[in-house]
C-alpha cells in the first residue's frame, strides 16, 4: 500500500518538526497536521516561519520550503483523520496529576480521546501509528477501542516512537540513528510496517530502519530515555566525590569516555537534566515495574530521578552555603532558563527548581536567556505552587539582556550551556558586580582559568 495522506494530531515539538520534515522529504505525500490548540496552529500558520511556535535551528527553513505545498496546518481534526490513509498520534503523555499512578504513571488520556476520535470518524482502513511516548501495552488498549466500532472498518497499529532530542530535531530527523517501528506479526501487520518503511525510506537508508514487534517498540522508547539520563545521573553522582577529592569531573569523563565500550557522549556533569521527556519515561517505567511486581527493578530506575533531583538542590545549596550562608536580599544573575541550549522549552528545566530554591531564601532573581521570555519564566514559577504570583512575581526580574542581569548582582549562576554565553564581555561584567563576584558555572562552559584571572570566584560543576 502506498501512503499519499497522512494526517498527524498534535502540532508540538514532536508532531510538528517531525510532520515537516517528512512533508519535505516527501513531495508526493499529503501532511496534515491537527491539534486542538488554535493559538499553536495560527503560530504554525504564520506568513513568517520565523514566529513558528516552536524555535529549532533549521525547522523554519524546512517549514517554508513544505507549507501550502504538502504540508498543512490545521484545527480541522476529524476533516483530516477522514482523509487520511495513515494517522500519526503525537499528543502529550504528561504524569498523571491525579487518581491512581499520580506523579508516577503518564496520563493516556489524551491518547485515548483520540483512539476514540479517529474510531468514530473514520470510514475507511486506516494505519494508527504510535509517535508519542507510551507505556508497553498501550497498543492494545488502543486496538479495543478501535477493534469494537462495528462499522467494518479495519485498523492496523504501529508503534514508531520518536528519538529526536530538542535542539537538533532537523538533524536528528533528517539524519536519524535508526528509526523503529513496531507492528503485528500477522501478514496485515507486516503490511502495515512495510507502508511506514517506505515512507521513511525515501531519506533514510533502509538498513537504519529497524523492524520489531509491538512491545520491543513501545519498550525500547522507554528504555532509550532510562539509559541516557542514567548516563547523566551517573555522571552527576561522580561530580560530586570529584569535588570532595580534587578529582576534575570533566577529567573523568573524558578519561571513561575513551573506553570504546563507554563511549564520549552524554558524560557532560550538570546542574542536573531536564525536558519533558526524561524524568517523565523513567518514572512511568517505575511504575509499569511496580506493576508487574518488579520491586528492585522499579528501585534501581527510580535511583536515577533521586539523583537528579539532589543534584539540583545541591546546586543551590551549594551557592547559598558559598555566599556565607545567606542570599537573603542578594541579587543572584541566571543566565539560561531552557532545559538546554538550542531550544526555548522549558518544561521541567533544572531552572525552574533552582530558583525556587533561592527564593525561599529570599534572594533577589534577574533572569536571562536568549529565547525564553518573561511570561514562560514566570508561569514556570508559578506552576510549582510554592507562593503566590505577586509573591513570585517580587522576587523575580525578567533582564532584556545579560548585561543588565548581572549588573550589581553578588553571583551568576549558568543554568543553561547557550553558546553565547561564552563569549560575553566577562571583564565588563566583573566590574558591575559587587565583588568578591562569584561564577556557579551548572554547565561547565565557561572559561574557568580566564574568569579566574579577571577576579572571578568560579565555581564549577564536579571540580
Ligand atoms: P507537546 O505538548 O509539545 O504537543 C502535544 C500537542 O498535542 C499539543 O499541542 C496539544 O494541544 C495536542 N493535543 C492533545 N490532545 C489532542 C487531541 N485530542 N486532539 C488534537 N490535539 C491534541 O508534546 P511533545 O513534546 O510534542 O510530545 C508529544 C509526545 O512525544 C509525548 O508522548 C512525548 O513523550 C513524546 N516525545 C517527545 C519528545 C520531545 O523532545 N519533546 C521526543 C520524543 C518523544
Ligand atoms: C531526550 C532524548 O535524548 C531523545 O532521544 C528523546 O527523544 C527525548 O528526550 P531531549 O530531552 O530533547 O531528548 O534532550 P537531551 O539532549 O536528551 O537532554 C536532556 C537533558 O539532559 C537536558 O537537560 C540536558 O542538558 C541534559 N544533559 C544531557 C546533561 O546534563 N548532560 C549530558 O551529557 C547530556
Amino acid at each position: 500500500m502506498k501512503i499519499t495522506k497522512i494526517c498527524c494530531i498534535g502540532a508540538g515539538y514532536v508532531g510538528g518538526p517531525t510532520m515537516a520534515v517528512i512533508a519535505q522529504k516527501c513531495p508526493d505525500i499529503k501532511v496534515t497536521v491537527v491539534d486542538l490548540n488554535e493559538a499553536r496552529i495560527a503560530a504554525w500558520n504564520d506568513p513568517d516561519t520565523n514566529n513558528i511556535p516552536i524555535y529549532e535551528p533549521g525547522l523554519s527553513d524546512v517549514v517554508a520550503e513544505a507549507r501550502g505545498r504538502n504540508l498543512f496546518f490545521s484545527t480541522e481534526v476529524e476533516k483530516a483523520i477522514d482523509e487520511a490513509e495513515m494517522i500519526f498520534i503525537s499528543v502529550n503523555t504528561p504524569t498523571k496529576t491525579y487518581g491512581s499512578g499520580k506523579g508516577m504513571a503518564a496520563d493516556l488520556k489524551y491518547i485515548e480521546l483520540c483512539a476514540r476520535q479517529i474510531a468514530r470518524v473514520s470510514k475507511s482502513n486506516k494505519i494508527v501509528v504510535e509517535k508519542s511516548t507510551l507505556p508497553v501495552r498501550t497498543a492494545e488498549a488502543i486496538k479495543n477501542i478501535l477493534d469494537n466500532t462495528g462499522n467494518g472498518v479495519r485498523f492496523q497499529i504501529l508503534s514508531n516512537p520518536e528519538f529526536l532530542a530538542e535542539g537538533t530535531a532537523v538533524q536528528d530527523l533528517l539524519n536519524p540513528d535508526r528509526i523503529l517501528i513496531g507492528g503485528d506479526t500477522t501478514e496485515e501487520g507486516q503490511h502495515a510496517i512495510n507502508a511506514l518503511v517506505d515512507v521513511y525510506a525515501n531519506w533514510v537508508d533502509r538498513a537504519r530502519i529497524l523492524t520489531t514487534n509491538l512491545w520491543s517498540s513501545e519498550l525500547s522508547k522507554l528504555t532509550a530515555n532510562a539509559f541516557l539520563a542514567q548516563r547523566v545521573s551517573s555522571i552527576n553522582a561522580l561530580s560530586e566525590l570529584c569535588e570532595k577529592t580534587g578529582a576534575d569531573v570533566n577529567e573523568v569523563a573524558k578519561a571513561i569516555g575513551m573506553d570504546s565500550r563507554i563511549g564520549p557522549k552524554f558524560l557532560k556533569a550538570s546542574v542536573g537534566f531536564g525536558g519533558s521527556c526524561f524524568q517523565k519515561d523513567i518514572l512511568n517505567l517505575v511504575y509499569i515495574a511496580k506493576a508487574y511486581g518488579l520491586n528492585e527493578v522499579a528501585d534501581y530506575w527510580g535511583q536515577v530521578i533521586i539523583m537528579n533531583d539532589h543534584q539540583k538542590r545541591r546546586f543551590a545549596h551549594k551557592i547559598v552555603t558559598t555566599l556565607y550562608n545567606t542570599v537573603s536580599g542578594k541579587k543572584i544573575a541566571f543566565l539560561g532558563w531552557a532545559f538546554k541550549k538550542d531550544t526555548n522549552d522549558t518544561r521541567e528545566s533544572a531552572a525552574i527548581y533552582v530558583a525556587d530554591d533561592l527564593i525561599n531564601e529570599q534572594a533577589e532573581l534577574h533572569v536571562f536567556d536568549p529565547k525564553v521570555g518573561e511570561n514562560q519564566i514566570l508561569s514556570d514559577l508559578n506552576y510549582l505552587d510554592s507562593r503566590t504570583p505577586e509573591e513570585n512575581r517580587k522576587q523575580m526580574t525578567v533582564a532584556e539582556n545579560p548585561y543588565e542581569a548581572c549588573k550589581g548582582a553578588h553571583a551568576i549562576a549558568v543554568l543553561t550551556e547557550w553558546d553565547e554565553f561564552r563569549n560575553y564581555d566577562w571583564k565588563k561584567i566583573y566590574d558591575n558586580m559587587m565583588k568578591p563576584a562569584f561564577v556557579f558555572d551548572g554547565r561547565n562552559i565557561l572559561d574557568a582559568k580566564k574568569l579566574t584571572e579577571i577576579g572571578f570566584v568560579y565555581k564549577g560543576i564536579g571540580s
